[in-house]
């Protein structure tokens, strides 16, 4: 292995390049090399002055894999203190991104030049800790504490340019060599006769800080909503508050009391648990990462309904023309002005020119004729949920379609293996099960047939990224991964209702876990006819029956004002009742906030188990993904899967058999040998 970090001198200025690739993250050896590096600058007399800079861009931050043992010396701080502390000016040469631990590397130089395009920021919220390494004390002081905390509660990045405004960066490098220029710079500093510029020292910014007293009960109610549930952001607070009102030295004590604990908590880990499992995803054992692929340039949809209009929004969006196939002239009316609006909503919100809805659209071609699809490359449909008229369906495209097009079914819940069977090009055939609004929600279930080929799957893995979803990968079985999950959750929640606890009890125990909403609130958002549950109940099936569809028609569980706002539906209370005495239920069942959350999501543990057992999912991490982008399932839990690892799987056997259900195979022998599903 190369050294991931180099030094070289040249006219009386080292270079400090850290190399380690993929992306320059800060582990052992790069902190050893920059000690090391360090140490040179200090005590080589030929040395002068330092630029340090990574190679193809500055750092993306700590090495999260280091995370959850212990981090091996020299720490961050460490070194970052080490190269503040320098008599020579050092600059920081920063290209394409500095995050994270790689920002705060660049606040303890002592100049900093980034190229226009870079970007800065403070991801660390997102894994549930803080810039723990200086950062929540530097910050502050280079940029004011209301901008750091905007930066280190949204995690979000921002441009060089921006960056430059606050003071973040000294000087843009414009489109000049990057190097050329932090070379110059050092030069000049070099030669420069006045104390360094440390941000520890700074104060300026802090003392206008200090004289705002309301700053800090602004920035916690602004947040308010977005940190319910998480740790991280109020101990960031805490650590800007006491950059605010303490010496450096004692707010960096609190920043490491608070990111200690951090570091510790089931959150933390859950979430770099979920940042590694989004990455693995698109990996699939048995099909090498250089399996060819077949170029997708055209796109056919079949049905423009609720999901075909947005399957086809998403290849307009990145510039890949579509046609989209109708039986009637009326329903395809109706569904390329549903098209049309989605575009101008998001036009009046600013997030697209004219410019650019004129060119999505025109990528969207309607027909009636599925003879308009021979030149497709990929043709998804998107019919209705009847093994009939996809076979209707299947039979044509095998007749239309061109050799080797990539044929997909969009469908819930049927075979996919039955389907590639109205074909004589089964190896051509999947599953791309997109969630409802397509356009938006970033998940794309890739559902494996028997016979589908490698090259058909490393296809549809690129294709997902390019068209910005996040692939899965099922197998074939009755709602694949995501449906077949939340399927139980959805069913006890109804029963739970039948048995005696109020709609409104059951939605709050769950918004209280971290869901943004609650199942029955869930069920009247996606609509009381789109999922028929089996077994006894019968309650959506009867609202259904007096025309209440959900949000979108009538009201579903609860009724809705013009303001979205929701009552419990006397029809719906009136439903429920009569399922009751149908069923000789007494109704007077209460369960607490910790019994209906333990009530619906151990049977969703137990099929996430099987789910994994019969190789429907490939990983637990895959099925924590899928509910985290299918369904919303908080992210700072982990998903189920890790969630389950965190609460005991002893605990949850436990549970399901006081529940009356049966704990899979797989779940009991992980809780008996005290395994874990990440493993
Ligand atoms: N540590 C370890 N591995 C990392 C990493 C990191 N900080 N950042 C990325 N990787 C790995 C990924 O897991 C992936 O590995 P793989 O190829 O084996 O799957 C590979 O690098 C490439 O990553 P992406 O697929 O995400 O590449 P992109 O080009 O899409 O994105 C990126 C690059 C914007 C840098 C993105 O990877 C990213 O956001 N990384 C995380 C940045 C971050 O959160 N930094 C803060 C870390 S915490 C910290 O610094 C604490 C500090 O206070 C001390
Ligand atoms: P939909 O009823 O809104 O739209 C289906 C469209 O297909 C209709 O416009 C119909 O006219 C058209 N159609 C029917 N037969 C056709 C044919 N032979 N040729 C061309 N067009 C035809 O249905 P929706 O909700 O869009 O569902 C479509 C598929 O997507 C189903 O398989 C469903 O299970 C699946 N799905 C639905 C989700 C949802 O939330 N609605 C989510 C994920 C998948």
């Amino acid at each position: 292995m190369q050294d991931p970090v180099t030094l070289t001198v040249k006219n009386g200025i080292a270079t400090v390049l850290i190399d380690n690739p993929p992306v320059n993250a800060l582990g052992h050896q790069v902190r050893v090399g920059l000690r090391d590096a360090a140490a040179r600058i200090g005590d080589d007399t030929q040395i002068r002055a330092a630029v340090i800079m990574g190679r193809s861009r500055f750092s993306a931050g700590a090495d999260i894999r280091e995370f959850g043992s212990d981090i091996a010396g020299p720490s961050h701080s460490e070194v970052f203190n080490q190269i503040e502390g320098l008599m020579k000016p050092v600059v920081a040469a920063i290209d394409v991104t500095a995050l994270g631990g790689g920002a705060e590397l660049a606040m303890a130089c002592h100049y900093r030049i980034a190229t226009p395009t870079a970007r800065i920021g403070f991801p660390e919220v997102k894994l549930g800790i803080l810039p723990g390494a200086g950062g929540t004390q530097r910050l502050p002081r280079l940029i004011g504490a209301e901008a750091a905390l905007d930066m280190m509660l949204s995690g979000k990045p921002i441009t060089a340019a921006k960056a430059l405004e606050l003071g973040l960066v000294d000087k843009l490098s414009g489109d000049a060599d990057l190097l050329a220029q932090a070379l110059r710079l050092a030069t000049e500093m070099m030669n420069f006769d006045s104390p360094l510029p440390r941000s520890s020292t700074r104060d300026a910014r802090i003392k206008e800080d200090r004289a705002d007293k309301e700053l800090f009960a602004r920035i916690r109610s602004r947040n308010a909503r977005a940190m319910r549930h998480l740790l991280a952001p109020e101990a960031i607070i805490r650590c800007v508050e006491a950059a605010v009102t303490l010496p450096f030295e004692e707010g960096v004590r609190v920043e490491k009391a608070e990111s200690g604990r951090l570091m510790a908590s089931d959150q933390a880990k859950a979430l770099s648990h979920v940042f590694f499992a989004m990455r693995q995803t698109a990996k699939i054992p048995d099909v090498p990462a250089h399996t060819p692929v077949k170029p997708i340039n055209s796109v056919g949809v079949i049905g423009a309904g609720t999901m075909g209009g947005g399957i086809a929004m998403n290849f307009a969006n990145v510039g890949i023309p579509v046609t989209m196939v109708e039986v009637k002239a009326e329903a395809l009316d109706r569904g390329l002005s549903v098209i049309i609006r989605n575009y101008e909503n998001t036009a009046a919100k600013g997030k697209l020119t004219q410019e650019q809805v004129d060119r999505r659209l025109s990528a969207i071609t309607g027909t009636l004729a599925m003879d308009d699809l021979a030149h497709c490359d990929l043709i998804i449909e998107a019919v209705f949920e009847s093994m009939e008229i996809k076979e209707q369906v299947f039979s044509q495209l095998d007749r239309i379609a061109k050799p080797g097009a990539v044929l997909a079914s969009n469908t819930s819940f049927l075979d996919i293996d039955h389907i590639a069977g109205f074909t004589k090009r089964p190896d051509d055939v999947l599953g791309l099960h997109f969630f409802s609004p397509a356009n938006v929600m970033p998940l794309l279930e890739v559902v494996r047939g028997e016979q589908t080929s490698n090259t058909v799957l490393a296809t549809a893995m690129k294709l997902s990224r390019q068209i910005g979803k996040t692939p899965v990968l099922a197998r074939v079985c009755d709602g694949f991964i995501a449906n077949r999950l939340m399927l139980p959750y959805l069913v006890n929640a109804q029963e739970m209702l039948v048995e005696g606890t109020s709609m409104e009890e059951i939605d709050a125990a769950m918004t209280d876990y971290g869901f943004a909403m609650g199942p029955i609130s869930l069920l009247d958002l996606v609509g009381l006819d789109v999922v028929t549950f089996p077994g006894e109940i019968k309650l959506t099936e009867e609202l259904v029956k007096q025309e209440r569809r959900g949000q979108k028609l009538n009201g579903g569980f609860y009724d809705y004002d013009d303001r979205r706002r929701a009552t419990p539906s006397p029809a719906a209370l009136a439903v429920i009742d009569d399922v009751r005495q149908r069923r000789g239920i007494r109704g007077d069942r209460r369960r607490q906030p910790e019994e209906i959350v333990t009530g619906l999501l151990y049977p969703v543990i137990n099929e996430g188990a099987q789910t994994l057992d019969e190789g429907i999912a490939l990983r637990s991490g895959d099925i924590d993904v899928t509910a985290i982008l299918g369904y919303n399932w908080p992210d700072f839990t982990g998903g189920p899967m890790c969630w389950a690892d965190q609460h005991g799987l002893a605990r949850i056997v436990d549970g399901l058999k006081k529940m009356g259900h049966t704990p899979a195979p797989l779940l009991t022998r992980l809780a008996r040998e005290g395994g874990s599903f990440s493993g």
